[in-house]
C-alpha cells in the first residue's frame, strides 16, 4: 500500500488507547445492568464499584463497613444501594438478593469479592475454630454468593454472571493455614463447569488472583 492510499484509509478509533484512557472513560458497556458487589466499601470491591457505575450499571455495595458505605452512596448518588451484609451469614446473602431485585428491579451480575487474610496461623498451631471462620468467610461466602444470584438468574428466566475474586496463594500454598488451602479457588472453578453444562446461561468465572505477580 502506498503512504498516501494509507494516509486516506479511514482509521478506526480504539476507545480505549492506554491505561491512562481507559480509567477515564465510560462506554456504557454495562448500561441497564445490575450488579451486587461484596466487600464493595474498600480495596479491589470499590473499584469495581467505581468502574461498574461509570459503565452504566446499578451497584448493591454488600459490605460490613456501614460508615465507608454510607459515605459511597453519599458520593455514587443512587445508581448504589448500600446493605449491610455479612458474606459468612446464608440469610443475610439471600436478603442482599432480594433487597438488590426489590430496589432495581433484577440482577444480572455477583460478584464475590468480601474477604480477608483469615487465620494465618501456621499448620501445627491453628485451631478449629479459625479455621471455620476462615473457611466460611473465603469459600462458604462464595457457595453462598454462587447459590442465590444463581436462583435469581434461573428464577427470571434471564441468565447472568458471577465473579469471584480468588488468591495467588490458592494456587501455591507457603505453609500457612488455611486460606492458602482454601478452596474458594478450586471450588469457584469446579462450580464454573458444573453451572454452565446444567444452566448454559449462567456464565461464572474466577477471573482475578490478586497478590500474583
Ligand atoms: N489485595 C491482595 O493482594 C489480595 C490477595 C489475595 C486475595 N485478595 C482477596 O481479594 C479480595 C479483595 O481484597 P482487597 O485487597 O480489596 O481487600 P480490602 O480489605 O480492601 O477489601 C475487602 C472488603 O471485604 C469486606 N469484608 C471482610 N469480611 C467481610 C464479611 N464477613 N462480610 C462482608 N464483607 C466483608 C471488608 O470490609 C472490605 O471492605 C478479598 O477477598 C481478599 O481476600 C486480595
Amino acid at each position: 500500500m502506498t503512504d498516501s492510499a494509507r494516509a486516506a484509509r479511514p482509521t478506526r478509533r480504539r476507545e480505549n488507547q492506554g491505561p491512562e484512557d481507559r480509567d477515564n472513560i465510560m462506554t456504557g458497556l454495562l448500561e441497564g445492568k445490575v450488579a451486587i458487589v461484596t466487600g464493595g466499601a474498600s480495596g479491589i470491591g470499590l473499584a469495581t464499584v467505581e468502574r461498574f457505575v461509570a459503565e452504566g450499571a446499578k451497584v448493591a455495595i454488600a459490605d460490613i463497613q456501614d460508615e465507608f458505605g454510607g459515605s459511597i452512596v453519599d458520593r455514587l448518588g443512587d445508581s448504589v444501594l448500600y446493605v449491610h451484609t455479612d458474606v459468612t451469614d446464608e440469610s443475610a446473602i439471600e436478603a442482599l438478593v432480594a433487597a438488590t431485585v426489590e430496589r432495581f428491579g433484577k440482577l444480572d451480575v455477583m460478584f464475590n469479592n468480601a474477604g480477608a487474610g483469615g487465620d494465618r496461623s501456621p499448620m501445627l498451631e491453628i485451631g478449629s475454630a479459625g479455621f471455620d471462620r476462615t473457611i466460611a468467610l473465603l469459600t462458604g461466602s462464595v457457595l453462598l454468593g454462587h447459590k442465590y444470584a444463581a436462583r435469581e438468574f434461573v428464577k427470571q428466566g434471564t441468565g447472568g454472571s458471577i465473579i469471584s475474586t480468588a488468591s495467588a496463594a490458592a494456587l501455591q500454598g507457603d505453609g500457612r493455614a488455611p486460606d492458602t488451602r482454601s478452596p474458594s479457588t478450586q471450588w469457584s472453578e469446579s462450580s464454573a463447569r458444573r453451572s454452565r453444562s446444567s444452566h448454559r446461561s449462567v456464565s461464572d468465572r474466577t477471573r482475578s488472583h490478586p497478590g500474583s505477580s
